[in-house]
């Protein structure tokens, strides 16, 4: 699976977003280490607070099927009028969720937009360094 094929299927994902409020409109496509993936959109709620992430998505989705192994991750997003998408960087929450079951120093996470070649790649650990992961919690 490329960089640009998984960022292909976060823009499928996209497509699904439930973004009434914002119009922002998100997609993640998630690559786990079994070879899998697991797609996510965001999904807004009237009462604000419960609206869920794309990555977040994508990696319950995951995790609820048994699968918690994971390689990367590509995120694309922008207002549902945009027509070039910019780089879309995970929020802090679903980066503290990516850091429960992803190692920060090889998990990758690919921002990539609706134009091939246009994508920022970075660590966990650039987008979140020092986290707080299981390993503090370790005896
Ligand atoms: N959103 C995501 O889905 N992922 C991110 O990393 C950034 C924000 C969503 C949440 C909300 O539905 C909308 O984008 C605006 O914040």
């Amino acid at each position: 699976m490329t960089d640009q094929e998984l960022i292909d299927l976060a823009l499928q994902a996209r497509e699904l977003a439930y973004a009434p409020y914002s119009h922002h409109k998100v997609g993640a496509a998630l690559l786990c280490k079994n070879g899998k993936t697991y797609t996510g959109c965001n999904i807004e709620n009237a009462g604000y607070s419960p609206t869920n992430c794309a990555e977040r998505t994508a990696v319950f989705k995951a995790v609820s099927e048994g699968v918690k192994e994971f390689e990367a991750i590509a995120v694309v997003g922008g207002l549902d009028t945009a027509e070039n998408l910019p780089i879309c960087a995970p929020c802090g929450v679903c980066r503290q969720v990516l850091m429960e079951f992803c190692d920060p120093k090889t998990f990758r996470i690919i921002m990539g937009t609706n134009v091939p070649g246009n994508c920022v790649v970075k660590t966990l650990e650039e987008l979140l360094p020092r986290g707080f992961g299981p390993a503090a919690l370790e005896g």
